[in-house]
Formats: C-alpha cells, sequence, structure tokens
C-alpha cells in the first residue's frame, strides 16, 4: 500500500516524553500524531491522512455527540526485548469493529487498509512504544457520525481516526486480585441490544453500577442477565471466568457478551494446557455454592486493557467471600504469564498471534 500522507509537527508542538515505566498507568498520555479518515455516501471511505495530534472540530449538532453513533476498539503494540515492536491478533480488532459498526448503522472499513494505517502510525510514533516490562503502546481506533442533524437518523458523514498511548497497568493495583461487587439493580446488556458491540452506550451506562460498587468499596462490578438476573456475564468492561473443581467455565458468546480478544486468547491456552474448558451459562447460585463447598478455586477477568484481573473479593447480596485467599490463584499466574509471554516475544508463539509491526 502507498504511504499515507503525513502533516509534520512543528518541532514546537511535539510533546516531551514522559518516563516510559509502569507509572504511566492507563489512558492518560497521547503521542504527537492521529490517523484520521472520511466517510460519506459518495466517496465511501476517503482522504487518509496523518496529522499532529490535535483537539477535533465537530459541529454542535454532530450526530454522535446526541444519539451516540459510535465505535471503538482498543490494542496493543508491545516492544519486544530485541527492540521490536508487535502487535497482538489485530485482525480481530478491525473484524470487530465492523460488526460492530453494522449494529450501529456505521460503514465498515477495509481491514486490511485499516491495519495497515495503524503499522504506519506505529511506525512514525514507535519512539513512544514504551519498553519496561508490562507497557505497551494503547491504540484507540474510533468511528463517530458527524454529520450536523438533530432529527434521530443515520448519520451520512462519518470520521474515523487512531490515536495511541502509551500505558503501564490498567488497574493501579496492577498484577493483583480485585474486589468485585454483584450487582443484581443494573444490567449492562440484553439480547437484541448493544452488549456484543464495542460502542460507548454500553460503558456509559456502566459507570453508576461501578460508581456505587465504589462507594462499598470495590474495584468492578460483576453483571448478571438481564432477564432472570441470575447468570453471570461479564465484569466491569471485561469478560469472566470461573474456575471450578477442574473446569474453567466462561459465559458462551450468545449475543450479550462483548467478544474479547482475551478471552478468545485464554479459551485456546487453557484448551492447550489440557484444561477442561467450557462455554456455559453459569449462575450465581452455582458460584456461590461453589464457593460455600470450596470448589471455587478462582475467578479472573479478561481484557485487553488489564489482561488478566483475578478476583479477590466476590459480594454476592450483600455478603464478602475471599477467593484464593485474596491472592492471585496458581491459573491466573499461569494464564498471565503465557500471554505475556506471547505478547513480549518470551514464549514462543504456536498460533501466529504476532505481527512484527518494526
Ligand atoms: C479492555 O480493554 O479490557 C476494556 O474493555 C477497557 C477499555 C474500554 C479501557
Amino acid at each position: 500500500m502507498t504511504e499515507i500522507p503525513v502533516t509534520k509537527a512543528s518541532p514546537k508542538e511535539l510533546k516531551k516524553k514522559p518516563a516510559l515505566g509502569m507509572e504511566l498507568g492507563f489512558g492518560k498520555i497521547f503521542t504527537d500524531y492521529l490517523f484520521l479518515m472520511d466517510h460519506d455516501p459518495g466517496q465511501g471511505w476517503h482522504h487518509p491522512r496523518v496529522e499532529p495530534y490535535r483537539p477535533l472540530s465537530l459541529d454542535p449538532a454532530a450526530l454522535v455527540l446526541h444519539y451516540g453513533q459510535e465505535v471503538f476498539e482498543g490494542l496493543k503494540a508491545y516492544r519486544w526485548r530485541n527492540g521490536e515492536i508487535y502487535l497482538f491478533r489485530p485482525r480481530m480488532n478491525y473484524e470487530r469493529l465492523n460488526r460492530s459498526a453494522r449494529r450501529l448503522c456505521m460503514p465498515e472499513l477495509d481491514v486490511e487498509f485499516v491495519l495497515e494505517a495503524t503499522r504506519q502510525l506505529i511506525r512514525l510514533e514507535k519512539d513512544w512504544v514504551p519498553p519496561a516490562p508490562g507497557t505497551s503502546l494503547y491504540i484507540r481506533p474510533n468511528m463517530i457520525a458527524n454529520e450536523a442533524a438533530l432529527g434521530v437518523q443515520i448519520s451520512k458523514k462519518f470520521l474515523f481516526y487512531i490515536m495511541l498511548g502509551p500505558v503501564g497497568a490498567y488497574y493501579p493495583q496492577g498484577f493483583n486480585p480485585v474486589d468485585i461487587y454483584v450487582t443484581e439493580k443494573y444490567i449492562r446488556a440484553a439480547r437484541g441490544g448493544l452488549g456484543e458491540a464495542k460502542t460507548l452506550a454500553n460503558y456509559a451506562s456502566s459507570l453508576l453500577a461501578q460508581e456505587e460498587a465504589h462507594e462499598l468499596g470495590y474495584t468492578q462490578v460483576l453483571w448478571l442477565d438481564a432477564i432472570e438476573r441470575k447468570y453471570a456475564e461479564e465484569v466491569g468492561t471485561s469478560n469472566i471466568f470461573f474456575y471450578i473443581d477442574d473446569e474453567l467455565v466462561t459465559p458462551p458468546l450468545h449475543g450479550t457478551i462483548l467478544p474479547g480478544v482475551t478471552r478468545d486468547s485464554v479459551l485456546h491456552i487453557a484448551r492447550s494446557l489440557e484444561l477442561k474448558v467450557t462455554e456455559r451459562m453459569i449462575s450465581l447460585d452455582e458460584v456461590i455454592s461453589a464457593l460455600e463447598s470450596g470448589k471455587l478455586k478462582e475467578v479472573f477477568a479478561t481484557g485487553t486493557a488489564a489482561v488478566i484481573s483475578p478476583v479477590g473479593k466476590l459480594a454476592p447480596r450483600g455478603k464478602r467471600h475471599i477467593i484464593s485467599g485474596g491472592k492471585v490463584g496458581p491459573l491466573s499466574r499461569k494464564l498471565y504469564d503465557h500471554i505475556m509471554g506471547i505478547q513480549y516475544g518470551k514464549i514462543k508463539d504456536p498460533y501466529g498471534w504476532m505481527e512484527k509491526v518494526a
């Protein structure tokens, strides 16, 4: 593919790079450039370009600001010890972005084109890919409806952009257990809704439950199904796994759950470790009785941002239960080391998941 045109930032506009260690935290620092591209019915996707990072200019009536036509992704680039930079299963993210776009009546992208745009942007910003263990360059592709109109309608204009930022750990506690509150009051998604799309409404609607959990001293909430308020669905913004007896269980992708790239990777790795892995509905009652009989060995969440988050406390119906002695369980540790090992090139990647960028 041809080179995407770049408008260079003046030396004065270039940011001073912070220390690129774990103290980066998540999502606070952004690099010097953006990739952008526009869409309208006549031209389709057009005018791909790289420009200095800057505020977007939107009409106050832009449809995204009123009716939320937006989809996004989150993926990471990793610097290996030899200095090379790799992406992890990036096609899965762009394919999911297209599925989310279809659900929100937004135009699909050419996966190979946006992947190449991602690579070119990362090469331009390669000095921003942090070298410290556990750090990475977070990539946030975002598509928004930017036609100015106030009737509820499908926008005729869209903007797609990719922003980058160096990140450390998502949770301030790093790879340590998080405490989870089981909410029976709020729901994340119902079948036929938006649950399997990565779109802003899912995150907006999660905030109040998360805030109430914070007030009670918990980091995140466990979402139950919308109809019976009985079956586990997700935790916070991540997928959820339960290790009961010798079975690793995660809820099936039946329309309400985001098909996580880390979720899928954990399923592959766990199967390769010859664990019994099952995608099935799992009720809170089953989790509680496994807790009480001592069969619930571990619970952990999976996502791109936090990778694997062990659950140290689970509080259904106001009762606080300690899981794995409140520590990181051996399976969570093993899966974390395995997936991070592949991402940072420390162990062999038998799946062909890593793609070299620079
Ligand atoms: C993830 O990557 O696990 C997430 O979904 C969190 C992200 C929205 C910041």
